[in-house]
């Protein structure tokens, strides 16, 4: 972070995504009401009674550090409850760092079973680079309390891709915190809108900003955000390493995003909400995940921990039919394997998301060829319906 941050700008959620610390004095050559995009790659760095090691909050070189990136850092840190964040380009990036930096040859590291597939993939693969011990687990739930505290490291998602499954978060931050394990929350499927995973005891939340904090399908960005100068330091150093970098264009476009993000998680949650029911009642659905439906098995979880939405995304099942063909009838909907943006998407993820998945675990975590991924986006939601009910007549 900068030096020179004078803290939040305001107290509520709403001001703080508006503004993200940005105020139009600080533009002394125009008052500009939105911030400048600083595209330089190099700053100036006389060395005087500077340090030639870089120090976390230097500006000198766009890989470390980027005015336009600080700013939306520092916006990042007030809307996640952090004392610091860290924006990368991706969040495969900014996942990626967290497990460079943590972990080792003796560390015991434990993923939920239900994560977003490329972070499995990652995990696996440094464990058979580092060879440090990898567990996976839960659900059910009770396996991934057991095995947390046995564990250095736990990753889960707050809302799991793609049957919507929410771990008990609580209980795992309790666990951790006698335990000592640290408890990572990759929240993309929430937002900072519906659980802010530092105030519930987590030690880093990680977002894909690519989903709902950018919300327009247009930038791939990532965050880290916690707690404490020493964690700050060690992702910094591994991030300006690996070049893991937010771009300043990049970071322009999710501060834009941010300003109506409590905006976009409402209207899509209500869309997908009013979706999901009408689906439990469709003849050619067999079946609906959605966390706000009484029906999902973390649905007393979802109304514990989630401030009253439920998200944007709801999985269902074809009774009968052509899954593959279903996505091709679709005319509003698109097919297209991401969530978060004001376009609604629709993904078989059997054969995208988790298709490197074993069988029978595909089998048991009920991700089969005829479940659709639904991320409903901000259209009418009578064409949403409409289109689905063509779609779903029609295969
Ligand atoms: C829950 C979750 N975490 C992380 C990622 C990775 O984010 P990105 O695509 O921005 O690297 C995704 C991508 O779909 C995701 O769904």
């Amino acid at each position: 972070m900068a030096s020179n941050w004078s803290g939040c700008l305001g107290e509520g959620l709403s001001t703080r995504l508006v503004w993200g610390g940005w105020r139009p004095g600080e533009d002394r050559t125009a008052g500009s009401i939105v911030p400048p995009v600083f595209v330089s790659a190099i700053y100036s760095y006389p060395i005087g009674d500077k340090s030639l090691e870089p120090r976390a909050g230097d500006l000198k070189y766009s890989r470390e550090n980027n005015p336009t990136v600080m700013l939306l850092e520092e916006a990042l840190a007030c809307i996640e409850s952090g004392e610091w964040a860290l924006a990368y380009n991706s969040g495969m990036s900014s996942i990626a760092s967290i497990l460079l930096a943590y972990t080792g040859r003796e560390s015991r590291i434990t993923v939920a079973r239900l994560v977003y597939g490329t972070t499995r993939s990652l995990a696996a693969g440094l464990w058979r680079r580092i060879g440090f011990d990898l567990r996976i687990a839960g659900p059910p739930w009770e396996d991934l309390l057991e095995e947390a505290e046995a564990s250095d490291l736990v990753i889960v998602e707050t809302m799991a891709n793609p049957t919507l499954r929410i771990p008990p978060l609580l209980d795992l931050a309790r666990t951790c915190r006698k335990s000592g394990c640290r408890l990572v929350v990759d929240n993309t499927f929430a937002s900072p809108i519906l659980f802010k995973p530092l105030e519930h005891g987590a030690w880093l939340s990680v977002e894909s900003m690519t989903k709902y904090m950018a919300g327009h399908n247009d930038v791939t960005a990532g965050l880290v955000a916690g707690r404490g100068d020493d964690v700050y330091r060690k992702l910094w150093d591994w991030r300006r390493a690996i070049g893991g970098n937010l771009q300043p264009l990049d970071a322009y476009l999710v501060m834009r995003g941010l300003k109506t993000l409590r905006l976009r998680v409402e209207a899509s949650s209500k869309n997908a909400m009013e979706l999901a029911s009408w689906l439990e009642e469709h003849p050619n659905v067999s079946k609906v995940y959605y966390p706000g439906l009484p029906s999902h098995p973390d649905h007393e979880e979802a109304r514990r921990l989630l401030h009253g939405s439920y998200g944007g995304v709801v999985s269902f099942e074809i009774r009968s039919g052509d899954p593959i063909r279903f996505l091709e009838k679709l005319r509003v909907i698109a097919p297209a394997p991401s969530l978060g943006g004001a376009e609604s998407l629709a993904t078989l993820p059997y054969y995208s998301s988790h298709r490197s998945l074993p069988e029978d675990e595909k089998a048991s975590l009920g991700i089969t060829p005829r479940l659709v991924r639904l991320s409903v986006g901000l259209e009418d939601v009578e064409d949403l319906k409409r289109d689905l009910d063509n779609a779903l007549r029609n295969i």
